[in-house]
């Protein structure tokens, strides 16, 4: 195949047959392709996208190019989630042991951090011992015994998306639907799945800017999933301010606790309950007992015992993690909250260390935000916004800058 023919028909809005398709996604994966191809291909995708039928062959391909779950015979229905990322989304720390008490299996595979979004991956890491690392065979074997693996991407595992994302996060070719849903779907469909719900996002905080926008993401992993004998269900969710009161690696994960035992922010409650009951075989009413009598808590404990933690830090994980400076931001007037910018909040994390700038960085565990107040809220002069956890003053007081700018107060 004459890859430049490929790319140029690609330029011109052409579109491509499965042959071309699949044998592009091949010689990427074993490195015939080079980088600098595939980007002209990704950057001529970006331009002229790609039909329905083209999106499904790439994300066919991209899927195949590794190895994928195979579940033993009998198993119960396998689920999972994928959010499109968020600031202070610790809704998977939840959903997932929550959904795994239903008598499904759940083999969420998840991705660390870039930019301003968390990953899940890092925060379950700041639980200590806590492997993401594991085999497809131990996966398995876990299971079966659990119903609940949370881990990350191996090297077999969609390589061909695991270099593909790598480029497109260098050369300006994120944001391209059919690319998107070929690099999320080809990952969820690899864990062999019966059932997945899409926590679409939409707003400063996310890669959707417009509502309109993540419908059609939506839809177009919906057709998808379909082609591909998945039942798949989406949710949109506005992400204009950070989900529940807290952002940062494992101040979320104590939030995440807090919702697993039954309580924690309503807003995180609500939207895992909504999530869960699209996969899940019960009611939302059976799901929501499951929360409260603390069956979700001890699945929780029962995975992070199975992947080298040991439950009994989790209560700890503020002392294990205790940033050198926590600091309560101040309300400068009295009135109600009427805005916190995701994206600043998410920005400022980031500075602060809670996420990394390029692939290769590490994470801190300790800093970022929490009691963070929620949209509609009433505060008074004086009263905190929230507190800040930094690594130095210089850190804290950029991020007090930025989270003035972030939470605007209108008065009464
Ligand atoms: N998450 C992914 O895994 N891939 C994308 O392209 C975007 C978000």
């Amino acid at each position: 195949m004459h890859i430049p023919t490929l790319i140029s028909r690609k330029r011109e809005g052409e579109e491509l047959s499965t042959r071309e398709i699949q044998q592009l996604i091949a010689g990427y994966t074993t490195g015939e392709v080079p980088d600098y191809q595939m980007s002209a291909f990704a950057m001529a995708v970006l331009f002229k996208g790609m039909t329905a039928s083209e999106t499904a062959t790439l994300t066919r391909a991209m899927m195949s190019s590794g190895d994928c779950f195979t579940h033993r015979p009998g198993h119960p229905p396998v689920v999972d989630k994928h959010s499109t990322g968020g600031i202070g989304d610790k809704v998977s720390l939840v959903l997932a042991p929550l959904v795994a008490c239903t008598d499904c299996w759940v083999p969420m595979v998840s991705g660390r951090g870039l930019g301003i979004t968390g990953g899940t991956l890092d925060k379950l890491e700041s639980i200590p011992g806590f492997n993401v690392h594991l085999s497809l065979d131990q996966a398995a074997a876990q299971l079966d015994k659990t119903g609940l693996v949370m881990m990350g991407q191996t090297e077999h595992f969609c390589p061909a998306d695991r270099k593909l994302y790598a480029l497109r996060d260098v050369t300006g070719t994120v944001p391209s639907i059919p690319l998107i849903t070929a690099s999320i779907m080809s990952k969820k469909l690899a864990e062999s799945l019966d059932r997945l719900v899409l926590d679409v996002k939409f707003g400063s905080g996310a890669f959707m800017q417009t509502k309109h926008d993540a419908e059609i993401l939506a839809d177009s992993m919906v057709a998808v999933g379909r082609e591909m004998g998945v039942e798949v269900f989406t949710v949109l969710n506005p992400m204009k301010e950070p989900t529940g009161r807290s952002v940062g690696n494992s101040l979320e994960v104590i939030e995440a606790l807090e919702c697993l035992e039954g309580g924690g922010p309503a807003d995180l409650r609500v939207i895992v309950l909504d999530l869960a009951e699209k996969i899940a075989g019960v009611s939302r009413l059976e799901l929501e007992r499951l929360l409260d009598d603390g069956s979700a808590r001890r699945k929780f404990d029962q995975l992070v015992a199975a992947q080298g933690g040991n439950p009994a830090d989790l209560p700890c994980l503020g002392r294990i993690h205790k940033a050198p400076i926590i600091r309560e931001m101040l309300a400068p007037t009295t009135g109600e909250v009427s805005k916190v910018d995701a994206g600043l909040i998410g920005q400022a994390a980031l500075q602060l260390g809670a996420g990394r700038a390029k692939a290769s960085d590490g994470v801190d565990f300790a800093v970022g935000f929490d009691r963070l107040v929620k949209t509609g809220e009433t505060i008074h002069a004086g009263q905190p916004l929230c507190r800040i956890h930094a690594r130095s003053a210089v850190d804290f007081d950029m991020a007090e800058a930025m989270a003035a700018k972030a939470v605007r107060i209108a008065a009464h």
